[in-house]
């Protein structure tokens, strides 16, 4: 159901105080993301200072992808995770999200040169519109926190994939390191959102639900556990400058 005006401004502070915890969650995420698609791309090079697009490409050469493989990028947004992956030349892309706005991007961007054809999917990465075993790699960069119910998007993820697949997720995590930590920590709480909501005049809390998401979101060995409750084993984590996110890779035994 959408919005109605008065729900726009969709987090405000009490719920970000556990952003994650909201039964309306996914509806919120949804608005969200249709309200920022247009600028999505841009806050991403300008506050990652360009990293956004080294640690995709990290991710996908840790999936060591093959021309045989197939690949669902769930909660593609405006589709970079899906370039990614199709520019190394796998068989076949789906890339699916339930944010139309997002899709709506990604449908305009040009692939890669070389790349494989990618098909674009409106659909809830919960409830996916695929039989068992479609895929060999189902991958979600910065998706997973947004889920209304990661254990059962986990599920999903494991349904779908082929025995011998495997799950390639890339999310946010806190660099730990003495000076780096704190450092970072005040950038990504008090420097980011204010620069993003002034690059995309963003009126619904988008960069702050950020930081938010992330502080209340679990990674390392808690992400690393919920893969293995959903079936996955060959559980295994890398974290890349200096921890500010983390790709998991998981694989479904044969
Ligand atoms: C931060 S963006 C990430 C986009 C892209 N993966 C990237 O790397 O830039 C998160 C995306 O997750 C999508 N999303 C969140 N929950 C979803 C769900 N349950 N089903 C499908 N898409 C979802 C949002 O619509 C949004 O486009």
């Amino acid at each position: 159901m959408p919005l109605t005006p008065t729900e726009k401004l969709v987090w405000d502070d009490q719920r970000l105080t556990d952003p994650h915890r909201q039964s309306d969650k996914a509806r919120r995420v949804q608005a969200m993301f249709d309200e920022i698609a247009p600028t999505y791309e841009r806050v991403n090079r300008v506050l990652s200072a360009g990293r956004d697009g080294y640690w995709r490409r990290r991710a996908v050469e840790l999936a060591k992808i093959t021309k045989d493989d197939r690949v669902l990028d769930l909660a593609c947004g405006t589709g970079d995770f899906a370039r990614a992956f199709a520019s190394v030349g796998p068989a076949g892309v789906v890339g699916c999200d339930f944010a139309q706005q997002m899709l709506a991007q990604a449908i305009t961007r040009p692939g890669s040169t070389n790349s494989t054809a990618i098909r674009w999917s409106a659909a809830d990465a919960l409830a996916l519109p695929f039989a068992d075993d479609t895929f060999t790699v189902a991958s979600c960069a910065f998706g997973v926190r947004n889920w209304q119910d990661l254990d059962r998007g986990l599920r999903e993820m494991y349904r779908v994939l082929r025995p011998g697949g495997r799950a390639v997720i890339l999310e946010f995590s806190m660099p730990r390191a003495p000076l780096v930590g704190p450092l970072y920590r005040f950038y990504f709480r008090h420097v980011l959102p204010r620069v993003a909501t002034w690059i995309s005049r963003d009126r619904c809390g988008a960069y702050r639900y950020l930081p938010a998401s992330v502080g209340t979101f679990m990674d390392g060995e808690g992400m690393m556990g919920a893969l293995r409750k959903a079936g996955f084993s060959r559980v295994m984590q890398r974290r890349l400058t200096f921890g500010i996110v983390t790709v998991y890779v998981a694989g479904k035994e044969r």
